[in-house]
């Protein structure tokens, strides 16, 4: 791509987007969003690519980036050292030939108005790639910057999984498949792979699950024949396992406690083709109206409530359900690879923070469950605080609570519950654990 004409514009927008995670502490789902607003559709993917990489390597750019600063750059020259982690993505994990990346990152700098930069810029960036091979080799030896992810996220992620942890890692920096659900209730995944396979795209069935078929190349879902028919939906097959430990029944209530964006209610209720009495329950309004759009597509009804899980008492009508899940907000570290913003933005303390509110979410929706009932307790969290570190002490101190073997491929047991590490069999990290309520 060339500086002439418009062809800056995508670069400059993965910029500005990446810019604002690392400064201004957004999310990358959301100022990707908004930069690459107007791009046509080419540019857009073109520029969410380069931000997916930049910020998916960011720790380890940056490191690169200081270790060969003379001194230190000035405060308000902070979008200059996000602009030299971009142009090392460019350069190391983004296949721009070497003389580009580095012409454009440093023309980005004029861009910006900071002219002064461009020798910096230049310099730098042709340093890395004449040192690249010392300098990698001195990074790989310490695991954080060789896989770009916060010391304590490796702690965390190693105390947990001691043997697969560094797989997991490795795992975290690649790309994510785009693996979809077959409504099995209304198709076969045979029947879909076949229509899937007559419009062009390349597509295979996923071992852990027998609605799950994996695409490729990933494409815009709106583009997939069946999916405004509510046949497909996008969803990764560790997430599947969801609705099928549930496994509801047909005319069962069931609560799905914090259903938002509502991946999992749409599969709970393709699980017995719509015929539950299905509680979408989300604090979020604004979220809850994606779980809505979601089942208006599969044609599927179900009471939407926005209220808080914690206070039922402004919700509730007091009858208990048969079934639960219980998909409580995490840390979401087995979805780095999904959002790897989350490596820059989130810190040991919010996890403290997240496993108190899980405990309190737990001990409430117990609350409104059935004697014989059953509640599927979930995370999207590689870190054991959030999982058997909620569940486990939750466990011993409720009586009549019993915790169910779990058994499926792909995971792995715990003390209590069961893990799918991230990448097992091309999965997103997943923990779930079963209980049912004695009578
Ligand atoms: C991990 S997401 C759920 C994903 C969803 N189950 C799916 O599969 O699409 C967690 C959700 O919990 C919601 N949430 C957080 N605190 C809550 C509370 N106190 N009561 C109800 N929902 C809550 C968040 O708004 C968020 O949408």
């Amino acid at each position: 791509m060339s500086a002439r004409g418009t062809d800056w514009i995508p670069r400059f927008r993965a910029l500005e987007a990446v810019r604002r995670v690392v400064l201004d502490g957004e999310s990358l789902t959301v100022s990707l969003a908004e930069e690459t607003e107007g791009l046509a559709a080419r540019e857009a993917a073109w520029s969410r690519a380069l931000a997916y990489a930049t910020v998916r390597w960011y720790l380890r750019l940056d490191a690169m980036v200081e270790g060969m600063l003379e001194r230190p750059l000035k405060p308000r020259d902070a979008v200059i050292r996000v602009l030299l982690c971009q142009g090392l993505a460019e350069l190391f994990h983004f296949g721009t030939p070497d003389h580009a990346a580095v012409r454009e990152t440093a023309e980005l700098a004029r861009t910006l108005q900071r002219p002064g930069a461009v020798p910096l810029v230049n310099a730098l960036l042709r340093r890395a790639l004449r040192e690249r091979d010392v300098m990698g080799a001195a990074m790989n030896r310490t695991p954080s910057l060789r896989y770009a992810c916060p010391p304590w996220l490796v702690a965390g992620i190693r105390s947990a999984f001691p043997d697969t942890w560094e797989a997991q890692l490795e795992a975290s920096t690649l790309p994510a498949p785009m693996t979809l659900r077959v409504n099995l209730a209304r198709s076969s995944r045979e029947a879909m792979q076949r229509r899937l396979r007559e419009a062009g795209h390349a597509v295979t069935e996923h071992s852990s699950g027998p609605a799950a078929l994996v695409l490729e190349t990933a494409v815009d879902v709106e583009r997939l024949p069946g999916f405004s028919e509510g046949l497909l939906s996008v969803q990764d097959a560790a997430a599947q396992w969801a609705a099928r430990l549930l496994a509801p029944r047909s005319g069962e209530r069931v609560l799905d406690a914090c259903a938002a964006p509502g991946g999992k209610t749409g599969h709970l209720l393709e699980s017995a083709n719509g015929d539950l009495q299905l509680t979408a329950l989300d604090v979020d309004g604004a979220r809850l109206g994606r779980v809505r759009d979601n089942l208006r597509r599969l044609g599927y009804p179900a009471a939407m409530v926005v209220g808080d899980l914690a206070r039922p008492d402004a919700w509730w009508d007091g009858a208990l359900f048969d079934a639960i899940l219980l998909d409580v907000p995490c840390s979401a570290t087995g979805v780095i690879r999904r959002h790897p913003d989350i490596k820059l933005l989130r810190s040991p303390r919010d996890i403290g923070a997240l496993a108190h509110r899980q405990r309190q979410l737990l001990e409430t929706a117990w609350t409104l469950l059935r004697p014989g009932g059953r509640l599927l307790y979930a995370t999207c969290s590689l870190l054991d605080e959030e999982n058997e570190g909620v569940v486990a002490p939750w466990l011993a101190a409720t009586p009549g609570a019993c915790c169910e073997t779990l058994d499926f491929p792909g995971g792995v047991a715990r003390p209590v519950g069961r893990s799918i590490p991230l990448g097992s069999e091309g999965m997103d990290g997943f923990y779930y654990a079963l209980f049912t309520r004695g009578a």
